[in-house]
Parts: structure tokens; C-alpha cells; sequence
């Protein structure tokens, strides 16, 4: 089954093809445009600028995706309906449609958090664009932890597409909290991958920051409470007065708290639900502390429960775990009629 994806969610426009076949795929494209650089002169995500940047690039992204394999091959077109910006989200969305049925090929709409919880899969994913690999498999019941710009989730899935959130943050994502302290050091944006490049030449113990929720006896998360400790921090030593020391040690700090939390929460939910299988997604998820302090504490309480990780290429926004999250749907049998189907800006899983 050969699946045309395409994802126009946030600031990333794209476009990609996969082939699955008894349990193997082969990514034949993967095309990925964004409009990042442009958003960091604004410190932050312009929706207005991020849809006009998608509507400039929706169509050389596919185009350069259907390259490699003929446009008579594709099976079937998956695309994200939601959640994400409004005007982003539809630039993908109507030219999946209008394909959909110029080609008379079946839709498929997509869950932008199911692209990312099957993200994982997709083991030796560089390989594959020369030689069939291995999906790797998920043992239920199992356990997402979702970490994004927007989303700060832990699913349960009960099967392939069957999802039950069982906590998520009651304010901040854990990404958005990344990018605002890295605005309050005039870091730059996005915040995520410059804090964690800062946090390596400092100290995690130096800074003193509230573990919010961690005693909360539930699987929520808030993150607002950490970035407003930040902010007093910064304050009290003096905007004018930061020092690269020091700015490494807050950054360490952060990062340190924010990931024991996601990870001792994730941990005691596998625990209650004696979940088989943990899966990590979503743009944090780069993070190279989390990834390490994850498995750790996964191997050190857990015997024989899986830890699947995507690879590092795959964690930010893409299509090809679009394309995955359309295999299994179009396996069960779940088409969407183009001429019903909607974007949802707050589709939930
Ligand atoms: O999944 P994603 O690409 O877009 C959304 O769906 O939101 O996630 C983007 C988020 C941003 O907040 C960015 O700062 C964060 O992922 N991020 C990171 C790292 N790389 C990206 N956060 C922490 N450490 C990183 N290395
Ligand atoms: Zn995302």
C-alpha cells in the first residue's frame, strides 16, 4: 500500500510517500519546507505568516514527494485535520481534498498527535529509503507520552488507533514553555533546541524551580508555574546583568525539572496501567535528556516493557508519520468522504 502524506499543521509544509507491506515500510519521499527562520525574526509563531509561507510551498512539496514514484502508484492521500492553526491546516487540507478527488483516490483524514505517536515506528528510517524496514510493533496495552509546541499528553492506546488521553497539561505545552524561557533570555526562537544546546555547559542542580504536579495523584501536567519561577529568577538577578554562567545554569535547571516531571509521570502511569509498550513523539521529544532519562528510569523499574523513541529526524512535524497513521486507518477501513470531511483546529484524539 503506497500512501501519499501531507502535513500543514504549524510552520511545517509537507509532503511525503510510504509504501507498507507485510509489516515492512520503504519511505520513497519525505519533503519537509518551513517557514521557521522567517518566524524566529517575530520570536514566535505569526499565524498569518506561517499560512501564507504554506500556501507558497504546498505544491512544489508535493510535487518534489511524487518525484521519485509515479502519481498512478499512490493508493491513497493522508492528511492532518487537526489540531493545529486554522489557516495552515486548511492550505494542506483542501489541496489533499482537491487531489483526492481530481485523482479519485480515497482520503484519509489524520489526527496531527496520531502522526506522532507512530513516529516511533519507523526504525531505521534513513535505510529505508533504499530497502524495505522493519514497523516496529506495539505490545498492548501501551503508553504515549506527547510532547509538542501545542500538546503535552499521555495516551493510553488500547490498540492500533484506539486512544484514551489519561492526562495532559492544564496549561503550558512543555514545548511552549521551552520557547517562552528562551524569549525571556532573548534566546531565540524556536526555544527548544537552543535551551537544551545551553543546558549542556551548565549546571542542573544550580537553580532552585518547582516540580508542579508531581504529587498530584493524576496524570496531568502544568508548566505555567515553572516558566513564571523562571521569569522571577531572571528578574531578581537582573536582565541587564546575565552572564553566560548563569544563563547555562537556568537553562540546565529548566530542562532538568521539566524533564523529571514528564518522565516520573509517564513512569507512574505505566506502572497503574501495567502498559507493555511506551511510545515518546512530538517535537520535545528531541530532547536528548528526555530521550536518556526515559529509558533509564524505564529500565530501571520496568522488566521487559519496550521503550520505542523516534529517530530524531522524525520527531519534529512531518508527513511521513502522517502517511503511517493513514496505513493503519485505511487498514481498518477508515476512509473519510472528501466532501464531508472538516478541519478541526482542536481535533482531539
Ligand atoms: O511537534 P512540533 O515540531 O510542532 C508542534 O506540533 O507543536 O514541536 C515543536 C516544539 C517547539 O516548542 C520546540 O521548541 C520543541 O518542539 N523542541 C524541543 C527540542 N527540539 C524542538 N524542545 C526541547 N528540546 C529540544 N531539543
Ligand atoms: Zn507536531
Amino acid at each position: 500500500m503506497k500512501i501519499l502524506g501531507i502535513e500543514s499543521s504549524c510552520d511545517e509544509t509537507a509532503a511525503a510517500v510510504l509504501e507498507v507491506k507485510g509489516g515492512y515500510f520503504r519511505v520513497w519521499s519525505n519533503v519537509v519546507s518551513s517557514s521557521v527562520k522567517l518566524q524566529a525574526k517575530y520570536g514566535g509563531i505569526v499565524p498569518e505568516v506561517a499560512a501564507r509561507k504554506q500556501m507558497e510551498y504546498i505544491i512544489p512539496v508535493i510535487e518534489k514527494a511524487l518525484v521519485s514514484i509515479s502519481l498512478k502508484k499512490i493508493d491513497y492521500i493522508a492528511v492532518t485535520n487537526g489540531p493545529g492553526l486554522i489557516s495552515s491546516l486548511r492550505v494542506g487540507f483542501e489541496a489533499a481534498r482537491t487531489l483526492s478527488f481530481v485523482w479519485q483516490k480515497p482520503l484519509i483524514a489524520v489526527n496531527h498527535m496520531e502522526g506522532h505517536i507512530y513516529s516511533a515506528l519507523l526504525n531505521n528510517f534513513q535505510f529505508s529509503i533504499f530497502n524495505f524496514q522493519k514497523v516496529r510493533l506495539i505490545k498492548f496495552p501501551a503508553l504515549a507520552l506527547l510532547v509538542s509546541g501545542g500538546h503535552t499528553q499521555l495516551v493510553l492506546l488500547k490498540d492500533y488507533l484506539k486512544y484514551k488521553i489519561i492526562g495532559e497539561t492544564l496549561d503550558d505545552a512543555v514545548g511552549e514553555a521551552f520557547d517562552k524561557v528562551a524569549k525571556m533570555l532573548d534566546l531565540g526562537y524556536p526555544g527548544g533546541p537552543i535551551i537544551a544546546q545551553r543546558a549542556k555547559l551548565g549546571n542542573p542542580l544550580a537553580v532552585d524551580l518547582p516540580r508542579s504536579m508531581l504529587g498530584s495523584g493524576d496524570n496531568n501536567f502544568s508548566f505555567s508555574g515553572l516558566k513564571t519561577a523562571v521569569l522571577y529568577k531572571v528578574k531578581d538577578f537582573g536582565k541587564d546583568k546575565l552572564n553566560d554562567n548563569w544563563v547555562n545554569d537556568i537553562c540546565a535547571s529548566f530542562q532538568q525539572v521539566a524533564v523529571e516531571v514528564l518522565v516520573r509521570k509517564t513512569v507512574k502511569a505505566a506502572q497503574d496501567l501495567k502498559v507493555k509498550t511506551i511510545l515518546l513523539g512530538g517535537g520535545v521529544s528531541a530532547n536528548s535528556e528526555l530521550r536518556r532519562q526515559l529509558t533509564e528510569e524505564v529500565k530501571k523499574n520496568f522488566k521487559g516493557i519496550e521503550i520505542l523513541i523516534p529517530e530524531i529526524k522524525l520527531t519534529g512535524d512531518n508527513a511521513v508519520m502522517i502517511a503511517l497513521a493513514g496505513y493503519y486507518k485505511a487498514r481498518a477501513g477508515k476512509l473519510s468522504d472528501w466532501r464531508k470531511v472538516k478541519v478541526d483546529p482542536n481535533l482531539r484524539l
